[in-house]
């Protein structure tokens, strides 16, 4: 039988391995990677290159009025499971991922307008099928009818101790760093992305939950590749 390209969501808690997850199974099946995040990201600069986020204050009117100017699109090497961001036809790999970026980004994605014109974009990426895509509400807002949704978690603890042992790894002589405060920070994240008002975080009644609290890279693509093969999508 034929496999057919299907769309798969991920959804899930912050820093939970959603994208490194993402980016290893378009790889394998040869699907193309949305990252959703990074749009939300790359509105959030574009805002702020326009002078429309003046500390913490958002302009909304003109950001309204220029959100057609804001054009969106991904290159995606799957070999070096790199996936590139670019804003009106620039890279913006590695401003997206910036602090100043990372502390405005939250509001940004708070705002209805900005959600509905991102949805529409993600539903027209993924209309073919073939798609992998990240977020928070892709398999309860744009693809309700995905073929496979899975939401992903891990203990609070447990991503508290990824990320700091990640941001060690980058620069050990970092003293500054405190395992209590990133696990605050974790904490905070998840209760801001739970109960906003616009498309708060939550699993979809029909995804399948993936704690991976207790498992490395390898077992959790075992885990999906099996789902994967007993929907024929693999
Ligand atoms: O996954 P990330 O950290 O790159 O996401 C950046 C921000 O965008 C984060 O505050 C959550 C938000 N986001 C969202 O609201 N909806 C999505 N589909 C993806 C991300």
């Amino acid at each position: 039988m034929n496999q057919k390209k299907g769309v798969i969501a991920i959804d899930g808690h912050s820093s939970c391995g959603k994208s490194t997850v993402a980016k290893d199974l378009a790889k394998e099946l040869g699907y193309v990677y949305i990252d959703t995040g990074a749009m939300y990201r790359a509105v959030t600069l574009f805002a702020m290159q326009n002078g429309l986020i003046t500390d913490g204050e958002i302009l909304l009117d003109e950001l309204q009025n220029k959100l057609n100017d804001i054009k969106i699109t991904f290159r995606y090497r799957p070999e070096e499971k790199k996936n590139e961001t670019f804003l009106n036809g620039t890279i913006v790999e590695d401003e997206i991922r910036g602090l100043e970026v990372s502390n405005n980004v939250s509001a940004v994605s708070t705002i209805a307008f900005v959600r509905h014109r991102m949805v529409e974009l993600q539903k027209e990426m993924g209309k073919e099928g073939g798609i992998v895509m990240d977020g928070r509400d892709i398999g309860t807002v744009v693809f309700p009818d995905a073929d496979v949704k899975l939401f992903m978690t891990a203990s609070p603890e447990i991503r508290a101790q990824r990320r700091y042992d990640e941001l060690k790894a980058k620069d050990s002589t970092d003293n500054s760093l405190s395992f209590d405060a990133i696990l605050e920070n974790v904490k905070q994240r998840d209760h801001m992305d739970s109960t906003r008002k616009e498309s708060p975080l939550k699993k979809a009644d029909d995804a399948i939950l993936l704690d991976n609290s207790d498992m490395n890279k390898q077992e959790q693509m075992d885990w999906i590749m099996n789902v994967l093969r007993e929907r024929n999508l693999a």
